[in-house]
């Protein structure tokens, strides 16, 4: 097996060559980690021809090896940009994918350069512009319409990765003995989140929710929809990291879309905007929506997958009864 590292430059130029994915003429300058991320390792590659980005998936998540990941994770992620790759609308806002390999699990993609993501929204001074609302809901509008399938089968069923994110959607963030101290994320919080966790009316309907999420459905979502797969290049807005893709419910993909837009605080003329230019935003179940758009707020604040949020603790009181009410009513 091999084992991506970014202190072993020698090993991937020798691990690159066998591959052909460098030729013998090129030779790296300089590995460095491509951007934030938690589950994956992910490294920006420099050669004297330009550059490209790798991406191993491992049995557990890398900011947190005692939590268990499936393996192969990255081969759906790629099984993605394969498959989207025959629309050129969706195509064009991705990454290409330009190799895989199978048994070590790593996959290269096309590098769209030292983007921002979209992750300063938490900082809570920035505005979302309605062109951006634009391109974002123009990804889902066509995603969603054009992979849609008459009869739901089990092709990028993903479910693995499915049973992770159920567990820190739908299930530890409500747990009262889950082991994690909110406090030390900020102190009151724990207290704030446990009327939340003892609370069976709310656990009942989220539970649902998770049977929803867990339902096969008609629509190819991306699956983890939030600015941090958003990133801000030179060529506009790019989509990536769609390793929590499958066939679902629209209304996933839309109602994480929205919570963060609501974690971020933005104003609601934005949100409404986002419902505005969703094309079958009527054909969507509504209470389905609200609560996916509650519980992504709530797991957000009270669960393991922490935004650098820089709210007070009275803005996420105030965010916890809002997604309260979303779920509930
Ligand atoms: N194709 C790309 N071009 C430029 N930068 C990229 C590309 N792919 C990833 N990055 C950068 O690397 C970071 C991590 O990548 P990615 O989100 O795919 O990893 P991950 O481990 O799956 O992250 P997460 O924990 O959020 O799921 C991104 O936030 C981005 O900054
Ligand atoms: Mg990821």
């Amino acid at each position: 097996m091999f084992i991506l590292d970014a202190n072993a430059q020698h090993e991937l130029a020798h691990y690159l060559t066998e591959k052909q994915w460098l030729s013998p003429e090129d030779a790296i300058i300089s590995l460095s980690k491509a951007g934030q991320g938690n589950m994956n390792y992910v490294l920006r590659v420099t050669t004297n021809q330009g550059s490209f980005i790798i991406k191993q998936s491992r049995g557990y998540v890398e900011k947190y090896p005692q939590i268990k990941a499936p393996e192969k994770r990255v081969l759906t992620e790629a099984a993605f940009y394969a498959k989207i790759g025959t629309v050129e609308r969706i195509k064009k806002r991705m990454p290409e994918l330009l190799g895989l390999d199978v048994s070590n699990n790593i996959m290269i993609l096309e590098d769209l350069g030292q983007a921002n993501d979209f992750n300063s929204l938490y900082d809570l001074n920035k505005v979302v512009s309605e062109n951006e609302i634009s391109v974002l809901v123009s990804y889902l509008n066509v995603l969603h319409q054009q992979f849609s399938k008459v009869k739901a089968d089990d092709e990028l069923d993903n479910l693995e990765m499915r049973k992770l994110n159920y567990e820190h959607i739908f299930n530890y963030p409500f747990l009262e003995d889950n082991g994690f101290d909110l406090d030390t994320i900020q102190e009151g919080l724990q207290t704030l989140a446990i009327q939340y966790k003892k609370d069976a009316f709310l656990k009942e309907k989220i539970e649902l929710l998770g049977e929803f999420y867990m339902t096969k459905g008609h629509y190819l979502l991306h699956g983890d929809y939030y600015p941090g797969s958003w990133l801000q290049t030179t060529d506009g807005i790019k989509i990536i990291d769609p390793e929590f893709c499958y066939y679902g419910l629209r209304e996933f993909d839309l109602g994480v879309f929205i919570a963060h837009l609501y974690l971020s605080n933005q104003s609601q003329n934005i949100i409404d905007k986002v419902k505005l230019d969703y094309y079958d935003f009527q054909d969507l179940d509504g209470s389905i929506l609200n609560g996916f758009i509650g519980v992504e707020i709530m797991r957000r604040l009270i669960g393991l997958a922490q935004l650098p949020l820089q709210s007070n603790l009275n803005d996420k009181k105030r965010l916890l009864e809002l997604a309260y009410k979303l779920i509930t009513n």
